[in-house]
């Protein structure tokens, strides 16, 4: 990775940029769509003659990489401790010394067993995001992007977020040395997000709006002042976010799974991880890609109206509520690439409601693992998939949890005590989630310090299935 050749090229209309040419919102002049990398090697690549004799132009070689990668893994250099770096060949987009890494990546892929049998699965998988550095899925799209902000010389970088790109970008921020600006919206993100930020020393701002008015704030100051934008919209981003799908492939030793479920919020993560995939098939790595699925939270569902309504014409933006924080968002701004990112690997989108999410968030805590409300929409979209016949027992499912289970501990706490839904919420209850609820929820008991009745709640407890 000493030189880093690579090109934008619109996903809109196929213009072809230099990377330092792109416009602070990374939109294209053209056609205002977005941009991503391309690399010689890239399908459909149309490279320059003079690019193609710099002596990085060439075409990655599988059976070489894979061993190149794993060996990695013992390696004592900080890119190569890195989940997203040990993969560089297949992201050149810095120079070896600008990388800023928390050794974020490689992350554990969980057998689900229980959950798994209980929707009559063979074999369900979780890929867990939520242990990456800052406690979710952002901290590999970060690398990748503030490594480049910091070749290009920048001294502030800025997003706008539901919390958890602001909090792996003030983290890289910091260990890179610049400053960051973090916009989000008042009142409406996990406050283990918001302590993030200011632990790692952001500048940050609660604006009285949505994640989507603070998107628009941002893409004004991004004009007018010089730093450098970290929102998916920016291309490098989702480099990084691309390796999940290596590593999930590594560690099934090159199977591919069936199917990758999603959360969708702004749109990017389902865009990056297709990317990766597609990448993975073109190369000669893998003979085909997996179904990437896309779940949306009912209150925050535009992808899903727009599927819902013939998959045609624009996306129409709605006012997102949700308690999933984390993907409360109305306006995606990577709708066009993920809706491809369906089209091209046959994948779905669903909504799945707040009583839905609640209880898959504690089914998956229930299996040891955890994670935050906007990762549960995995599991809680996977059993509408299994229960019309989408996903069929005998196919490999991998969900993304996205984020760490502390990231929102108010949330957990509120299920466990039983007050997190309204009476309307919980109103279309059936029997057997009643069932659920009431078997998973494990409020704290407050007993006196006396151990015989420490003993007697136990013998209590242990009478209880478990
Ligand atoms: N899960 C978690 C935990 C998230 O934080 C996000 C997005 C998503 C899923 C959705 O991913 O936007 O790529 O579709 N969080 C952003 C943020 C928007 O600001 O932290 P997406």
């Amino acid at each position: 990775m000493s030189l880093s050749v690579h090109r934008l090229r619109c996903t809109g209309c196929g213009v072809r940029i230099d990377g330092a040419q792109a416009q602070s919102n990374f939109r294209c002049v053209e056609c205002s769509d977005l941009f991503e990398v391309e690399y010689a090697w890239s399908e459909g690549a149309v490279w320059p003659e003079g690019l193609a004799e710099r002596g990085t132009v060439y075409r990655p070689n599988p059976i070489a990489l894979k061993h190149l990668w794993q060996e990695r893994k013992s390696s004592t250099m900080a890119v190569d401790q890195s989940g997203v770096w040990r993969f560089r060949e297949l992201l050149p987009i810095v120079r070896e010394d600008r990388v800023v890494t928390l050794r974020e990546g490689d992350t554990p892929l969980y057998e689900m067993p229980r959950v798994a049998n209980s929707l009559g699965l063979n074999w369900l998988l979780a890929k867990h995001q939520g242990m990456n550095p800052t406690g979710s899925f952002k901290d590999t799209g970060m690398t990748a992007a503030l490594s480049v902000a910091v070749s290009r010389g920048f001294t502030w970088v800025a997003c706008a977020s539901t919390g958890n790109t602001s909090a792996a970008m003030a983290a890289y921020a910091a260990r890179a040395g610049l400053r960051s600006l973090v916009l989000i919206p008042e009142g409406k993100i996990a406050w283990g997000k918001l302590s993030q930020s200011m632990d790692y020393g952001a500048t940050t701002v609660q604006l009285k709006t949505d994640f989507d008015g603070c998107v628009k704030v941002l893409g004004e100051i991004v004009k007018r002042s010089p730093v450098y934008l970290l929102n998916s919209v920016n291309p490098y981003r989702l480099e990084g976010q691309k390796t999940p799908a290596f590593e999930i492939l590594e560690q099934l030793e090159w199977q591919v799974p069936q199917h990758i479920i999603v959360p969708g919020g702004n749109l990017a993560n389902s865009s990056a991880l297709g990317k990766g995939f597609a990448e993975m098939k073109h190369l000669g790595f893998i003979k085909r890609v997996p179904k990437i699925s896309v779940i949306q939270a009912e209150g925050a569902n535009p992808l899903y109206r727009w599927m819902q309504n013939g998959g045609e014409g624009q996306l129409q933006p709605v006012k997102a509520e949700t308690r999933a924080s984390a993907i409360r968002i109305g306006n995606p701004a990577s709708w066009k690439k993920a809706a491809r990112v369906l089209a091209a690997t046959g994948g779905w989108v669903e909504q799945v409601s707040e009583r839905e999410i609640a209880l898959a968030k504690a089914e998956i805590g229930a299996e040891g693992i955890g994670c935050e409300p906007a990762s549960a929409v995995t599991l809680a979209g996977l059993k509408k998939l299994v229960a019309d016949g989408r996903v069929g027992p005998e196919e490999t499912v991998v969900l993304l949890l996205t984020g760490h289970t502390l990231k929102d501990s108010e949330y957990t706490i509120h299920f466990h005590r039983g007050d997190l839904l309204t009476t309307e919420e919980l109103a279309g209850q059936t029997a057997a989630e009643r069932a659920a609820f009431a078997r998973l929820q494990r409020e704290p008991l407050v007993l006196d310090a006396d151990v015989d009745v420490v003993l007697r709640a136990l013998e209590k407890e242990a009478g209880q299935p478990a």
